[in-house]
């Protein structure tokens, strides 16, 4: 199968993550610090170091600011629920995935916050200009996507960095679909949290996720438990990551998120990017020749290795199951959790399909899937 749903989940990961797994299930199958006899502090360690890995990707000075999660949707609800005050006023776009909407939603509709979502235009480009008029008075934080999940467009952090330093903002940053892919300084960048999932670009094993939160920010937790330390105290510890993390650690799964990370570094994230950026080009300019085929996505800044099109009338549903039957592709229709960025490109209607590659696609299955779109188009166009 080709599979080009990596957008969703990567497939497949690197063999290292597989064998880390497996390992770490088996001869590491103590509680990670829930204990001092040697598997427990295998299994600790094992999830330090991939701490460590990460605050490096991400330029992270201390890498117990880092609490592991089950996925992003996790992390995005912990920093949008625990940050934000009653009367406070949060930005966030048209681009976001439901595990930012719907809190945010959540949010406004208990009256708790008020809310504005900037608009982005018909290629799902999001002005800067916007945001930074849409800042009132009491305006405490902006909640962003790094990269839409549905047409690939790359936020430029940097400067909404630089607008929410200005105007003394949280900066709360979705990066789902950028994470391993794109750099993430949090330094450079003045993120205050940062949210990512692990089953995507990081390669990990789906089930893994984390939040960083930078030193000085007040969280309250939305869960509360067992933490392995200061088991005296009635409520949680105040400190990271324990604040965050209550209950067992997905031991086996961070470690093995561990060696995805190991594998980016070792490959080097411009050879993934420029390989993935590669299968994305020769896809866009393959499609242009296909009359029929509308392509969604910005023209005039980059984007991540997404593609989301539609050919003709046909259903997306319809394509994808024609794709996955007659041609062994793997891809995903309908709204892809971001109503609003559907509604700005223009299918909150029909959905649409969308291409997400990885690094373990190939040029050969990408031509492949153009000859494909073809014949489909070409099929319902005679018809
Ligand atoms: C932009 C974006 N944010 C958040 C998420 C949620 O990630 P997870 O399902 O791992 O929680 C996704 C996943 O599709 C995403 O694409």
């Amino acid at each position: 199968m080709s599979y080009f749903d990596n957008a969703a989940t990567s497939y497949p990961k690197p063999d290292e993550v597989y064998s880390v797994l497996i390992e770490t299930m088996k001869n590491m199958g103590g509680n990670p610090g829930r204990g001092s006899h040697r598997m427990a502090l295998d299994a600790f360690r094992a999830v330090y170091e991939t701490r460590v890995k990460l605050a490096k990707l991400f330029n992270i000075d201390d890498p117990l600011k880092i609490a592991f999660t089950q996925n992003a949707t996790m992390s995005l609800n912990l920093a949008i629920k625990g940050v934000f005050k009653p009367g406070d006023h949060v930005i966030t776009t048209s681009l976001e995935h439901n595990s930012v909407l719907r809190p945010l939603f959540s949010m406004k509709d208990e009256g708790k916050i008020e809310l504005t979502i900037v608009e982005a235009d018909g290629q799902g480009v999001i002005s800067l200009d916007d945001i930074e008029e849409s800042i009132k008075e009491n305006t405490r934080g902006i909640v962003i996507t790094h990269a839409s999940n549905l047409t690939g467009t790359i936020i430029p952090i940097k400067k909404v960095g630089e607008i929410g330093k200005k105007h003394d903002l949280l900066l709360v940053v979705d990066a789902s679909q950028s994470a391993g892919v794109l750099e993430i300084d949090v330094k450079d960048m003045n993120i205050d949290i940062l949210c990512f999932t692990g089953h995507k670009s990081l390669f990990g094993p789906q089930g893994t996720g984390g939040i960083y939160l930078k030193e000085g920010v007040e969280i309250t937790p939305l869960m509360e438990g067992g933490s392995g330390s200061h088991s005296k105290l009635r409520r949680q510890p105040q400190e990271m990551p324990d604040l965050l993390e209550c209950g067992t650690l997905n031991a086996p799964g961070i470690a093995a998120l561990g060696a995805g990370v190991d594998f980016i570094m070792k490959t080097g994230m411009e050879n993934i990017r420029k390989h993935e950026d590669g299968l994305t080009e020769a896809f866009i300019k393959g499609l242009q020749e296909i009359d029929k085929v509308r392509i969604y996505g910005p023209e005039t800044v980059k984007r991540t290795p997404v593609v989301a099109l539609n050919i003709g009338d046909i259903d997306p549903a319809e394509l994808s199951a024609l794709l996955d039957e007659e041609y062994d592709i793997a891809v995903r229709p309908g709204m892809h959790c971001a109503p609003l960025a559907h509604r700005s490109i223009g299918t909150d209607e029909t959905g649409a399909v969308r291409f997400s590659f990885g690094y373990f696609n190939t040029a050969k299955e990408v031509s492949e899937a153009i000859e494909a779109i073809k014949e489909i188009a070409d099929f319902y166009e005679g018809k």
